[in-house]
């Protein structure tokens, strides 16, 4: 017997979200399952972005239920979904332009705090501070940074902020990671790059990727799973394969 709980880190269920007249969301169910990298496509205004603004609390829902991690988070305000490990990196403070990558990736890990009693004992604090560098290291690593952990932010290329904001997510301990058309606007070699590391990410990592694209042909080889939106609705769902011969899809793309 399967349990749902621990197979899929979100569930909707019959999500709607309305603005006035229109049903931006209109019943959609989705599952996602731990550790994939789950794709979300769509032509432009189907309604992916609201859909997952709708899940992370950015905006509120009109109906139907959001399960993560085993959890009913409808509704809730999107500080607490980010504080529970589900984050969309837009959520994420924009990084500090004049510090560099290490810095800014340290700076998204939570510590202990500064303490009156623990400041004077070096010994307490300085192994913690270690730990975190050895942490930030590794993710810069896993996203093809860590040569360039002594630049500042704002020398780094389109595609490199990208992957400097999957490491911030990473380091605030994401357990979930919605990324909206990350490789919009990156050059096309850069864009492999991204997905790439991405997708080696989730097997290596404990995290899962949400990931929104309406470019079918980039994107798909990439994905374990995916969904399908058009105006509102879900109309197809399953492997890259399966998806990519859907009559529905290949209707909406290319008809
Ligand atoms: N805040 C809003 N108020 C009113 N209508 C909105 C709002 N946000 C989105 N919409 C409308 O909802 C629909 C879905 O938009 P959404 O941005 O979710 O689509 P999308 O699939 O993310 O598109 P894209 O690929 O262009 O990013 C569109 O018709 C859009 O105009
Ligand atoms: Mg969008």
């Amino acid at each position: 017997m399967t349990n749902e709980k621990s197979e899929y880190i979100l569930i909707t269920e019959n999500l709607t979200k309305r603005f006035g007249g229109l049903i931006a969301v209109n019943n959609v169910s989705i599952k996602v399952k731990r550790n994939s990298l789950t794709m979300l496509m769509g032509p432009n205004g189907a309604g992916k972005s609201t859909f997952v603004n709708t899940c992370t609390g950015v905006l509120k829902p009109d109906g139907g239920k959001v399960i993560f991690d085993g959890v009913d988070i409808t509704g809730w305000p999107p500080h607490k979904v980010y504080r529970a490990g589900f984050v969309r990196t837009f959520q994420i403070p924009a990084p500090f332009q004049k510090l560099t990558v290490l810095e800014n990736v340290l700076a998204s890990m939570s510590h202990s705090g500064e303490s009156p009693i623990r400041a004077p004992i070096r010994p307490l604090w300085i192994k913690e501070e270690e730990e975190k560098v050895e942490r930030a290291f590794e993710i810069l690593k896993n996203v093809g940074l860590e040569d360039h952990w002594d630049v500042e932010a704002f020398r780094l290329g389109g595609g490199q902020l990208k992957m400097l904001e999957v490491s911030r997510a990473l380091a605030t301990g994401a357990k979930l990671i919605a990324l909206d058309e990350p490789i919009g606007g990156v050059d096309p070699a850069y864009a492999g790059n991204i997905l790439t590391y991405v997708s080696n990410l989730r097997k290596k990592w404990d995290v899962t990727f949400l990931l929104i694209e309406h470019r079918i042909d980039i994107a798909l080889p990439f994905a374990d799973y995916v969904y399908v939106m058009d105006r509102g609705k879900l109309i197809a769902e399953g492997l890259p394969d399966e998806v990519a011969n859907n009559p529905k899809v290949i209707e909406i793309y290319i008809g």
